[in-house]
């Protein structure tokens, strides 16, 4: 830990404060001691969109986003993604080292008889809308499940966190498979726990007459990797909801429904989907130059989706594996058409002063969905295999937040500039 202080000056007073520095931050409460006149509320940080707050301690997740790194617990998402397989990847979140084998077995095996949800749950899925957008479906049954499980509300009784953990990695590839099957109108598929996490989702996705489904090893190993890929990524939008929402004590099946619907927005988890009807949209190579002026014009709040990144001002690590990985993918399902057109809007974004300048890289989305489409996804379920993956991560971050001394309920200030009081007018003199 790293210590220090802070001599502030404050020019309406001349006064001075010694602030402490702690881990390179400061506590904005502290500031609360600056004031002109002793009745003052005190100084406030502002801080629209978190651009500098930091909302907790972690120990999950680090990310260097000029360097482009990303590590969970401190093992580099490379290795990971070369050697690791979702499961343990998700123990390492949840319990912070690696399982040993025995370990793994029991987890892995907790989770796949965690699998199958309620039948009831198929009823009131089958009363969406044959369109419904398959994210809405999901997180919707998110929160149903908290229905079903009310002891789930034990938030500080270690088992019952347990036992939320195995049902929640466990049942949400099995509801995201029902949203798909559901949205393509086909029979739900129940899930077969002799086969892998992925392989199993691809079994409940795509099984249709066969007695037992057998996944292609290649495809199955792939959607692992993008699981990982996906698992955490400290405090981004929906992991900050996630934090913010399971404050209120609320179980975790509520507060994984409001992270999953942070994470449906075409800014977040929405990218890839968005990344796809984009490349769609530009049509061919020729095309792409005119995109990608309207782009840095700003036509109709035009944006290059898959770019730019809050954290990270260099190649997302997560990008470069999933590009190596599209070989893989597309030596079994033949090359995705649109690849093309990704690779060299790629090219000439990065050869261009607007995106070098703003130092904006592919992201984790750029190319993840050239892969979600070769494999058969419809592109609307691509935020819903985002979620499966991140589930783990929001776990880690939730339980990391729940056992924190320091947290209390997410409450932001805020800085009014509204009317100061006034007299209410009856309708009939307005
Ligand atoms: N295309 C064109 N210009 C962009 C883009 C983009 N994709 N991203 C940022 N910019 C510009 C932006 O207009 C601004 O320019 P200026 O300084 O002239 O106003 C500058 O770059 C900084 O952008 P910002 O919006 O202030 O950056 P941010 O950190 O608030 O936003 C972001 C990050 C990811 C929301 C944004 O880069 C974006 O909208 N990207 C496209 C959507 C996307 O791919 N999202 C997936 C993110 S990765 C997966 C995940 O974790 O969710």
């Amino acid at each position: 830990m790293s210590k220090g202080s802070l001599t502030i000056t404050d020019n309406r007073t001349g006064k001075q404060y010694e602030l402490q520095i702690e881990d390179d931050a400061i506590r904005t409460s502290d500031l609360r001691q600056i004031k002109v006149k002793p009745d003052d509320f005190g100084l406030m940080g502002y801080d629209p969109a978190f651009m500098n707050t930091a909302s907790c301690k972690s120990k999950v997740t680090f990310i260097d986003g000029d360097r482009g790194i990303l590590r969970y617990r401190g093992y580099p998402i490379e290795q990971l993604a070369e050697e690791s397989s979702y499961l343990e990847v998700a123990y390492l979140l949840m319990r912070g080292e690696l399982p040993k084998k025995e370990e793994l077995v029991d987890w892995e095996y907790n989770i796949m008889h965690h699998t199958f949800v309620h039948e009831n749950v198929k009823k009131f899925m089958d009363g969406f809308h044959y369109d419904a957008h398959p994210m809405g479906m999901f997180i919707s049954t998110m929160a149903a499940l908290s229905t079903f499980y009310p002891a789930a509300k034990n938030i500080f009784d270690k088992e019952s966190r347990q036992l939320q953990t195995y049902r929640l990695i466990g049942k949400v590839a099995t509801i995201a498979a029902f949203a798909y099957r559901h949205s393509m109108g086909l029979p739900y598929a129940y899930p077969d726990d002799d086969l892998s996490y992925a392989g199993n989702f691809l079994n409940m996705l795509f099984k249709t007459t066969e007695q037992k489904y057998v996944p292609n090893a290649t495809l199955e190993r792939a959607l692992d990797i993008l699981f990982i890929l996906h698992a955490d990524h400290e405090q981004n939008c929906s992991t900050n909801a996630m934090r913010s929402v399971g404050s209120s004590h609320v179980d975790p099946f509520s507060a994984l429904a409001a992270a999953a619907a942070a994470l449906y927005g075409p800014l977040h988890g929405g990218a890839n989907e968005a990344v796809l009807k984009m490349l769609k949209e530009i049509g061919s190579k020729e095309k792409i130059p005119v995109f990608i002026e309207d782009v840095k014009e700003g036509k109709a709040e035009k944006r290059l989706m898959g770019f730019g990144h809050r954290v990270y001002k260099n190649y997302d690590p997560r990008a470069k594996i999933i590009k190596k990985l599209a070989d893989d993918v597309f030596e079994v399902t033949g090359k995705n058409p649109l690849l093309d057109i990704a690779l060299e809007l790629e090219r000439i974004a990065l050869e261009d002063d607007y995106f070098v300048s703003r130092k904006l890289y592919p992201n984790v989305d750029f190319y993840s969905g050239l892969i979600y489409q070769s494999i058969g996804f419809p592109v609307d379920v691509f935020p819903v295999l985002f979620a499966i993956g991140r589930t783990a991560g929001w776990i880690a971050q939730w339980e990391e937040m729940l056992l924190d001394n320091e947290q209390k309920i997410a409450r932001p200030r805020q800085i009014y500039l509204g009317y100061n009081k006034r007299e209410y007018v009856p309708i009939v003199r307005r």
